[in-house]
């Protein structure tokens, strides 16, 4: 197995780091600044004894050393500035969005792509136009980290480990996220036996401001702990071919009767990316909430260069 990452800043590198802990497969880290992917790929390397790592890491600043890549992770970009919506990086990581799908295109045809890059849901959109590869092979991370977010403050407000909280960040990853109280379990058990609508309410505003929360005190550069921690577990779904239910950014054709633009579900993903769009039952109200959500991928497309 040949996973690359391309874009070696804080995310693309503690992806490595991660994905290295779980033992999947050769690591390929790319980044155009030259010598960064190289010294953090030599770096890594060297904790190979002490990891229990089996396989190779390598890094470079040329884009074909991720040929013929069964898995390729996207972080490059830029990332947000205190006070910066995810949607004002467009314009800028369009392009460098662009230029790397049409190497992987060209050099890695059969690879499951997974963007990480801002804004998630316009840069996977971009990749699919791009490589124009089937849609079951380029999905998008955003829900999955949304989700252990909504995860985090609901457990901190319960007093209950992170772990017995179960639940589903669907949407957009930006403003338009729609966390699904009604779909969150506590060990087994209906969230709404635990906590108020108020309560939930303030912990869905937590979630969907946690990201800009997290931009404005580091000062410079955004999360990186909890990206890259979803983008290892996404990662392992696939090449274990776990066939686990995780929330992604998927191309909807029909699906909650949205057609043609990619967004955040839930996803059963296994060796062949997307292997199923789970479709929740949503009430009026969560239906309507998504459709706004959709409707605001939808007005930023037109900016695509696709
Ligand atoms: C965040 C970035 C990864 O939510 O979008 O922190």
């Amino acid at each position: 197995m040949k996973i690359s990452i391309i874009g070696a800043g804080n995310v693309g590198a503690l992806s490595a780091m991660r994905i290295a802990q779980y033992n999947l497969g050769d690591i390929f880290l790319v980044d155009i600044a030259k010598g960064l992917a190289r010294g953090k790929s030599l770096d890594l390397a060297d904790a190979q004894a002490v990891l229990g790592f089996d396989y190779n890491i390598q890094g470079s600043d040329d884009i074909s050393s991720i040929k013929d890549s069964d898995i390729v992770v996207i972080t490059a970009g830029l990332a947000r500035k205190p006070g910066m919506t995810r949607e004002e990086l467009l314009a800028k990581n369009s392009q460098i969005l662009k230029d790397v799908c049409v190497n992987i295109k060209e050099l890695a045809s059969q690879a499951i792509v997974m963007v990480v890059t801002n804004p998630l849901d316009l840069m996977t959109y971009l990749a699919l136009k791009t490589t124009g590869f089937a849609r079951n092979k380029v999905l998008g991370m955003g829900s999955s980290l949304d989700s252990s977010r909504l995860a985090n403050l609901i457990a901190r407000e319960l007093k209950l480990p992170a772990t017995s909280v179960e639940t589903m960040v669907i949407g957009a990853h930006g403003e338009g996220m729609l966390p699904l109280a009604r779909h969150t379990k506590i060990k087994g058990v209906s969230l709404e036996e635990f906590l108020s609508d108020e309560k939930m309410e303030g912990l869905t505003k937590g979630t969907i401001g946690r990201g800009a929360e997290i931009v404005a005190l580091l000062g410079s550069g955004s999360a990186f702990f909890a990206p890259s921690a979803a983008v290892a577990q996404m990662v392992k779904i696939i090449a274990k071919d776990e066939k686990k239910i995780i929330g992604a950014c998927a191309y909807l054709d029909g699906e909650y009767g949205i057609k043609d633009i990619c967004i955040g579900v839930p996803c059963r993903l296994g060796r062949a990316g997307i292997e199923k769009i789970i479709e929740l039952d949503l009430t009026d109200k969560e239906k309507k909430e998504l459709m706004h959500s959709a409707d605001s991928i939808r007005n930023l497309l037109k900016q695509l260069p696709v």
